[in-house]
């Protein structure tokens, strides 16, 4: 699968944002110029991540404050484990596209 259409720029406005992409939903956020997107489900308990706090690089989750590093999906804290699978994006013009078939992280920190 190549890149999909996933966002307006404009829309980050109002914060972090989530959509579907082929049944998948996403979590995208912006830091300055740089947007990524990661798996839009909490490990904890599932909750979406978009509507956690975002500080930088970092999500806390609404729920019980855990919290993930938006470039490697990992909890900070921890120095191994399953990071929540990070996605390829692409900003063409004023679109965020974004690509599940590339993951940017991997399962094991490196
Ligand atoms: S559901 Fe995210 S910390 Fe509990």
């Amino acid at each position: 699968m190549a890149a999909t259409f996933a966002i307006k720029l404009d829309d980050f406005g109002s914060g972090p944002q989530a959509v579907e992409i082929n049944g998948v939903e996403v979590g995208l956020f912006q830091v300055e110029e740089e947007i990524f997107a990661l798996e839009n489900s909490c490990p904890h308990a599932g909750l979406p991540l978009h509507e956690g706090v975002q500080d930088a690089y970092e999500v806390t989750c609404a729920a019980h404050g855990w919290c993930f590093d938006l470039r490697t999906g990992f909890r900070p804290e921890f120095s191994d484990g399953f990071p929540i699978p990070c996605f390829y994006t692409e900003v063409r013009g004023d679109e965020v596209w974004v690509d599940l078939d590339r993951r940017t992280n991997l399962p094991v920190r490196p």
